[in-house]
């Protein structure tokens, strides 16, 4: 987080105290969900936090959110319950490093705010999400199902993120980086090429023997690639990291020259080398066919490599 930017907020429990007292018959429930995520750092459940792209991909839960704005520290978002007739605005916050707040209101009756607070703990996060549920006393009978469905439906995000924010720690310690690493709302959602490979020994390459139709996961010095081959002795290559965020492109799905990451969707295209165009060059790597050899290069160093992938709509100031 940028230490200049500055923030001003209730704490916690000023918070609770004043949502108590806001106005007369006014009852508060507080709920609370903990887990140890194990094999991460901190900055990326931060990352993971603010990235609204994944939800689509790895959670089932928040089909029809529009972000409606990001700026570095917050988040305004219109999301839907299910196919309930009404709306929920939901406001997100990165109050300090390790903590943020979420609040929404539920067909302004009940509000709901949430504490996310993280500390990281040798290589793991321990990640508290403490919520009040507030409204009249007359919604009182919401608050016990709320608070059900609250503390399951963390249970299960935390769950379902865990191969993400373990993947990229797995990354970290073979030397990867990301343009992500001091997360914010805005960065965390530019849909370009953030991934930082780690710098390519010298004499990479693989050969292409062996190489059909489905793709496959080929070792070229210290970094992974991802080929496979048409009926035309075409050859498809792409890096076996997600240019985006490093997702693990072999596990998503392939059509001819196109790969789609299972972490956020996005649709890399390969680079295509065949006898009669040997050489090409695509997120960061050029590529040279040699007989049955691909000698692989980065072509950019590696802080420097950046290509824009597929865009989606989405405006920043
Ligand atoms: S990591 Fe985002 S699309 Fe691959
Ligand atoms: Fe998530």
């Amino acid at each position: 987080m940028n230490k200049n930017r500055q923030i001003k907020y209730l704490s916690p429990d000023a918070l609770y105290e004043q949502i108590k007292q806001f106005t007369s018959g006014m009852i508060v429930t507080k709920g609370a969900f903990e887990v140890i995520v194990e094999k991460c750092t901190l900055e990326d459940v931060e990352w993971n936090h603010m990235d609204q792209l994944h939800r689509l991909s790895i959670h089932n839960t928040y089909e029809k959110g529009i972000r409606i704005a990001t700026g570095h520290d917050f988040a305004v978002s219109l999301t839907q319950w299910k196919n309930w007739p009404f709306f929920i605005t939901v406001t997100d916050v990165y109050v300090a490093k390790g903590l943020f707040y979420q609040s929404l209101t539920l067909a302004g009756v009940v509000f709901v705010h949430s504490i996310i607070s993280l500390e990281q703990i040798n290589d793991t996060v321990k990640l508290k999400d403490e919520w009040f549920i507030a409204s009249h006393k007359l919604f009182k009978l919401l608050h016990k199902p709320l608070n059900k469905k609250l503390y399951k439906l963390n249970a299960r995000l935390q769950q379902e993120d865990e191969q993400i924010r373990q993947g990229r720690f797995e990354l970290r310690k073979q030397g990867y980086h990301f343009k992500t690493d001091c997360p914010d709302y805005h960065n965390s959602n530019l849909l370009g090429a953030n991934t930082i490979y780690p710098v390519l020994e010298a004499d990479a390459h693989f050969s292409v023997e062996g190489l059909t139709e489905k793709p496959m996961l080929v070792e070229a010095a210290n970094l992974k690639f991802i080929a496979s081959k048409n009926n035309e002795d075409t050859y498809f290559i792409w890096p076996a990291t997600c240019p985006h965020e490093g997702g693990p492109l072999i596990k998503g799905t392939f059509c001819k020259a196109k790969a789609i990451c299972p972490w956020h969707g996005l649709h890399f295209k390969a680079i295509e080398l065949s006898e009669a165009y040997p050489f090409g060059s695509r997120y960061g790597f050029a590529y040279e066919l040699v007989g049955k050899k691909v000698y692989i290069k980065q072509s950019l160093p590696p802080e420097r490599n950046i290509t824009v992938v597929e865009q989606v709509d989405f405006i920043s100031a």
